[in-house]
């Protein structure tokens, strides 16, 4: 019964009221739409990543590195393994497992590069020795200059 009277009064000459109710549902529907359509856009049309650019970085000090040690170093947006042989040789890779991209680390007590993910074993080389990796890392060159570690992608 009142809803009866309330449409009534709307449809009867309160243009103001309609007016202001049509722009509320336009708006309503306007933000479902938007709602719905904005996930779908960024699904077919994905943001463009920039692609790695990154060819050299300063890794820190050398001499803060111990002999038979490693460090993991950013180069870029992806990670780097920097180590020191025992023999006191600085080596550097990509630190991204080439199984299923986990981020790699250096045994002392194996004295290599191991992936925890799986059991992966590369060697100082980077060269995959054991367990699922396909493929050797990626082998980076590094330089020391006063004391500064420079790795670089190699040319
Ligand atoms: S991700 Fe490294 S061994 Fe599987």
């Amino acid at each position: 019964m009142a809803s009866d009277v309330f449409v009534a009064r709307l449809n009867s000459g309160a243009p103001g009221r309609r007016g202001f109710l049509n722009w509320l549902l336009g708006a309503w529907a306007a933000g479902v739409a938007g709602s719905i359509l904005y996930p779908v856009i960024r699904y077919l049309i994905p943001p463009e990543i920039p692609e790695a650019s990154t060819q050299s970085v300063n890794a820190g000090k050398a001499s803060a590195l111990a002999l038979n040690s490693g460090r993991i170093v950013p180069f870029g947006s992806v990670p780097a393994i920097l180590v020191r042989t025992a023999a006191g040789d600085y080596r550097a890779f990509s630190a991204t497992c080439t199984h299923l991209a986990c981020t790699v680390q250096y045994r002392p007590d194996l004295e290599h590069i191991w992936c925890a993910c799986h059991n992966g074993h590369y060697d100082l080389t980077g060269r995959n020795i054991a367990g699922p990796p396909p493929r050797p890392l990626e082998a980076y060159q590094v330089n020391v200059a006063n004391d500064e570690l420079i790795v670089s992608k190699k040319p």
